[in-house]
């Protein structure tokens, strides 16, 4: 088949993080300081990059900003004629390190944050993190910088969305990504304790639906609905291996954020093999791509163009088979896995990242 190059890159510089979010979606087993990819190795990995294809640099984590080297690597993705996204907690971004970072290239910022009051977003963060959030978000304003707000949604914080969205409105928000919960890495183990209930899901259209009507026009708002209370599955990275690829801390390349859960999959490294061979000739990258992989029902589903079968990922999680129908799927004979962890009683215990 025809594989187009891929349009961005998602650079997980570090897993090192100061937050303790129990919905982290990063693997359980974190990649240790001592493990990282060198200033030179993400060096190559983001001219490799560039000479492929990519346009759009994502510096991720964990938290980017703990790596001394971010200067560095900001001004070379920028100097390849990338755009620069910082994807950030917010913590330990100081005006004199922002000034820097714009002053080499730095063209976006996206931050997170864990509800609408201080009392919970700390609770939910395990740190003293929503009042420098609040600082961060202003000093990106400040330096007229694009901001975009993310929120992971879930069953602790539904109840203050109407909160969310005017705090993102007080920041100054360009755009507005309120996520529910996926369920990967970390967040898995705590998925009983995170599942938002249907009622909280059906209180929570109204008010996306009033303020992004309110807000057209000053402030974009991007809602990720709660998979597993929908009858089809969400179209996952547009298609396994389609528009971007990950690099982990260690050198890991990954079809998607979250495949190193799929211990089938034979990853490749960029400590070992060229960006380019990895992204058109692995057996990674090809296991998932086009349809010739898909069985019944997806084979000869009309959905199949909407949703590749949905998340390759979730269906290896679930089924133990990265290539069955994504149990979130109606259409699934896996569904009843689905319905069964939804009717399971909520727990009441968080287990916080560590
Ligand atoms: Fe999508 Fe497969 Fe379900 Fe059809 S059967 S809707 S292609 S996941
Ligand atoms: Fe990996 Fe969906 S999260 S394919």
């Amino acid at each position: 088949m025809d594989v187009s190059p891929p349009l961005g890159l998602l650079a997980e510089l570090t897993h090192r993080c100061p937050l303790h979010c129990p919905y982290c979606s990063n693997p359980v087993e974190l990649t240790a300081r001592d493990a990282e990819l060198s200033t030179s190795d993400w060096l190559s990995v983001l001219s490799q990059a560039r000479e492929l294809g990519v346009l759009q640099v994502h510096m991720s984590g964990g938290e980017p900003l703990l790596r001394p080297d971010l200067p560095e690597l900001v001004a070379h993705a920028s100097g390849l004629g990338c755009y620069v996204n910082l994807v950030t907690s917010g913590l330990g971004l100081t005006a004199s390190r922002l000034d820097d970072l714009v002053e080499r290239g730095l063209a976006h910022v996206q931050l997170s944050a864990q509800s609408a009051t201080r009392e919970r977003a700390d609770l939910l963060a395990g740190a003293k993190a929503h009042d420098r959030k609040l600082a961060a978000a202003a000093l990106v304003k400040a330096f007229g910088l694009p901001l975009s707000l993310n929120v992971v949604l879930h069953r602790r914080n539904h109840d203050q969305l109407a909160g969310i969205i005017e705090l993102a409105e007080r920041m100054g928000a360009d755009r507005l990504e309120l996520a529910n919960t996926q369920y990967y890495g970390w967040a898995l183990r705590n998925r009983d304790a995170l599942m938002p209930t249907p009622a909280q899901l059906a209180a929570a259209e109204p008010v996306v639906r009033a303020a992004i009507a309110r807000l057209r026009g000053t402030m974009e708002i991007v809602y990720v609905v709660a998979d597993y209370h929908e009858p089809y599955p969400k179209p996952c990275m547009y298609g396994w291996g389609a528009r971007q690829l990950t690099v982990a801390p260690d050198g890991t390349v990954l079809p998607c954020p979250a495949a190193s859960a799929i211990s089938t999959l034979s990853l490749s490294s960029v400590r070992d093999t060229p960006l380019a061979e990895i992204w058109y000739d692995s057996s990674s990258f090809n296991a998932y791509r086009g349809e010739e992989w898909m069985s019944e029902p997806c084979r000869t589903c009309d959905r199949r163009e909407l949703d590749f079968g949905g998340c390759r990922c979730q269906a290896f999680l679930l089924t133990g088979d990265a290539a069955a129908t994504d149990p979130v799927c109606s259409r699934s004979p896996g569904r009843g896995l689905v319905d069964l962890i939804l009717s399971r009683p909520p727990v009441a215990d968080l287990v916080m990242r560590r």
